[in-house]
Parts: C-alpha cells; structure tokens; sequence
C-alpha cells in the first residue's frame, strides 16, 4: 500500500505481463466501503484463499533477537514484533510474565537494592529469570535482609544468582569499580538492566533546610542517577528504570528536597529519552508494607500492597510508558486540600496537550486559516495566477508544517527527498 510510485498501465504490462494492476484511493471511499474490504479479506483470510506470507514473531523485548534474525537473512516473509496490550490495566490479570522482561543471561543493577523497595524488586527479578542481580548499598545488610539472603544463595529453587556490592551510588570512582567488577568477574552475564532505588530522607519545613539536607537527599538520587547514566549511556541496557516519587509530581509538605532529588531523576528520563537510550520513572505512591514509608500515614495518598508494587513495576516495564505514577491517591483527602484547585488545572492541562499534538496544532491553524483564504480566492474572481497566487503559500505552509521544517519551501524542492511520505500526502490532502 503507497502513495508513492504509482505505475502506469504500460509500466505493469512491461514489469508483469501476468497481473492486474488497479490503483485504489483507500481515502476517498466511504467508512462502508472499508468494513466490506477487511470482512471479504478476513474471510478469504480463514477459508485460506488468500495465504498471508509466513510471519515469525518475536515479543518487543526480544527486539534483538529479531534484528539479529533479519541481520542473518533467515527470514521468509514478514518479521513481526508483538507488543503489550496498549490498554492493559494493572488489575488485568491477563498482564502476566508471557514477555520475556529479564534474561537469565543478563546482569541487573539495584542501587539501594538492600532497602525495603529494592530488596523486594531483586527477589522479584530473581524470580522471573534474570541471571544476576547486584544490590548495591553503602553499609553491608541488616541481619533480616542477609538471612533471606542466605536462603534464596541455598534454594535450588532460584536459578539467578545474587551478589552485593557495598559502596556510594554518588561517587563515580566506586561506579566505576562497580561496572568493571561486574565486566571481569561476570564476562558472559553483561549489564542489560539498571533499578536506582537508592534514595535517603531529610525531610524539613524549607525554613528549616539547610544545604546540607538538600545534598543528603540529592546525592544519591541526582549524582547517583547522573553517574548511572554516564556509565550505561554506551551500553546495550534494556531497562533503565529510576525510582521516583509521586512527591514530585504533587509535592509535599516538608519534602522539598526530597520533590527536587525526585523531579531531577524524572527530567533524567526525558533526557534520555531524546537521546534514544531505555529510560523510566516510576513516580511511586506509598508502599505500605515495606521501605521507609511503611505503616505512616502519608498526606493525600493511601498504601498499597507490596504485591500492587511489584505489579506496577512489571506493567511499568512492559508497556514501554517513560513515565508512570502507581498511586492509589485518596480522593476525599486531595478534594478537600489546597492543591485541589491547582490539580484540577493541571490535570486539564495534560488532557489537552496529549490532543495538541504539534501536527493537530497545525491542522487547527490551517483551518482558522481557510476563512481567510476563500476571501482572497473570491476576491481573484477568475484570474487563475492570482488564485495561483493565493494558494501557493497556503499549500507551501501545510508542506512545511507537515514536515516539520524549520525554512521555508524552496520553489523546485522534492517534497520525496524532504520526506514525505504517502501517509503526509493523505494528511496534507485532508488539510487541503
Ligand atoms: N517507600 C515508599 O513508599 C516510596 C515512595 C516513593 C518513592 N520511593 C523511592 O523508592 C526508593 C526506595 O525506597 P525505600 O522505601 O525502599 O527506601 P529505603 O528502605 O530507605 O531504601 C533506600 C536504600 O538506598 C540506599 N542508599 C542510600 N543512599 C545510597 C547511596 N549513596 N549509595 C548506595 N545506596 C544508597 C540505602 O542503603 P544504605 O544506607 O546502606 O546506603 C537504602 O537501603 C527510594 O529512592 C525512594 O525515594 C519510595
């Protein structure tokens, strides 16, 4: 299906004696005439009159078994990637472990990983096949955490294997240490996934801040984070997950700190993400059975359970979403807060940018545009170079927005070379 490269009758003929060649604009035919199309399709599909070319498909996690795949020509007809559910909901149950999310031949990160959240995320890891998990902290484990330990090293039940590495996640020399450790002693288990939990409270109304308390909590989430980032951005990573807090999104009275360590981690991920690397935060509501927030009572949220957590994180992971916010907000208390007025602009704000998106923006302006333009066309009357005149920028404007270019359209440039493709011609075709 094009747009592009539209063949003469006598170009078929030369190219394929033996086929009928019709050109059809889907676009221009009623909604009616593509409901009849895709049942005759599907059902010539399954009494196998028409036989799909053969398919190997490959879960979207396992991209690069695939591209490995199509590297090596092994393939006859089409290599397709399976995705997650766009709208799966974290209480589906259907959200289960049927991607492969980590790989027994991988290392993971967990920075923090012997505090409440973390050590639980390494189990869980553990247990959904990653081959190594390292749980980094400063200080070596509280005895509880080191029992468990020493159990989950004796079961035959865990395949993957655990270590710990004691240092500071906010001193590069020891990042450094960390990751050429793990490239020595773990040659054929590299680092594919990378969980910041660390994180310490210093919590204080501002007028009772200090720069020392901000560099408390700043430390291990900002330099933290940052030395991360430099040591993986030229890897293969496959997760690069940071864990933030829903602080940072509401605030919270006495956390300033703790909001900015947060919101820096967040605009890390964004970061990140316009350079093309793996990248996530989860703005994490409280858990309430684990890590420090356990058993208090939280402003405006409510707990959930560390079995919701982990839920989370795994629907976090698969759907490929940067930013996440698991939650579980109690609306009674938000309704009746300062922040209930502020929220509700905010809230509509998001609504709407997720509608404007930079070429629905352009469409609208087009429109507004349009009014102005049948004036003009009507006041040429029938002087074709004057209506020439008239709709030429018009159209150059749709190109240029379409394509995002900075400069104006030059007269003879190929509007191919610039980029446009058949699905921009149908957009600039509906705009016209
Ligand atoms: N608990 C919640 O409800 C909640 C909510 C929102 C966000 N979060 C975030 O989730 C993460 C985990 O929280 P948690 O409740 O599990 O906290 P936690 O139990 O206090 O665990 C945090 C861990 O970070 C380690 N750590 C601190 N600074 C470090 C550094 N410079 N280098 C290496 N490790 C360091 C600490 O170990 P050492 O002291 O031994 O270094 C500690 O074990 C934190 O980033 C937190 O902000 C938690």
């Amino acid at each position: 299906m094009s747009k592009l490269h539209i063949l003469e009758d006598n170009e078929v003929k030369k190219l394929r004696p033996d086929v009928a060649y019709k050109v059809e604009d889907l676009s221009s035919h009623p909604d009616q005439y593509m409901k009849i199309l895709f049942k005759e399709l599907d059902s010539r599909l399954r009494d196998k009159t028409f036989v799909p070319p053969p398919q190997r498909v490959f879960d979207v996690v396992d991209i690069r078994s695939a591209i490995r795949y199509l590297q090596e020509a092994k393939h006859i007809g089409k290599v397709v990637l399976k995705y997650p559910e766009p709208n799966a909901q974290l209480h589906n149950s259907h959200i289960s472990l049927t991607f492969k999310l980590l790989s027994a031949s991988a290392t993971y990160v967990i920075t923090g990983g012997c505090g409440g959240i973390g050590f639980e995320v390494g189990k869980w890891m553990l247990k959904n096949g990653a081959g190594h998990v390292v749980l980094v902290g400063r200080r070596s484990p509280e005895c509880r955490v080191m029992r468990e330990i020493e159990q989950i090293r004796s079961s035959s039940e865990t395949e993957g294997v655990l270590s710990i590495s004691q240092g500071d996640i906010g001193d590069m020399s020891y990042c450094e240490k960390l990751f050429s450790w793990i490239e020595t002693k773990w040659p054929t288990m590299p680092v594919r996934g990378v969980i910041h939990a660390a994180g310490v409270l210093a919590d204080g109304v501002i007028p009772n801040q200090t720069p020392e308390s901000f560099l408390t909590t700043q430390h291990p989430k900002v330099r933290g984070g940052w030395n991360l980032h430099q040591l993986t951005k030229d890897i293969n990573l496959e997760h690069f997950v940071v864990f933030s807090s829903v602080v940072a999104l509401l605030g919270s009275p006495g956390q300033s700190n703790h909001a900015l360590a947060n919101a820096f981690l967040d605009g890390l991920v964004n970061y990140r993400q316009s350079l093309g690397l793996p990248a996530t935060t989860i703005n994490w509501g409280q858990w309430g059975e684990t890590g420090v927030a356990a058993g208090k009572v939280v402003n405006m949220v409510k707990p959930f359970s560390t079995k919701a957590g982990l839920k989370a994180l795994e629907y976090s992971l698969k759907s490929g979403v940067s930013h996440v916010s698991p939650v579980d907000i109690d609306i009674d208390a938000l309704g009746n807060s300062m922040l209930a007025p502020w929220l509700t602009t905010y809230l509509e704000n998001i609504m709407n940018s997720g509608r404007n998106t930079r070429r629905n923006s352009n469409v609208s302006k087009w429109e507004s545009d349009s009014d102005s333009l049948w004036y003009k066309l009507k006041v040429c009357g029938d002087s074709n170079e004057g209506r020439y005149g008239v709709a030429k920028p018009y159209v150059a404007r749709i190109i240029e927005g379409l394509l995002k270019l900075d400069d104006e359209l030059l007269p003879n440039e190929s509007l191919q070379d610039l980029g446009l493709d058949s699905l921009m011609m149908i957009e600039m075709k509906n705009a016209l």
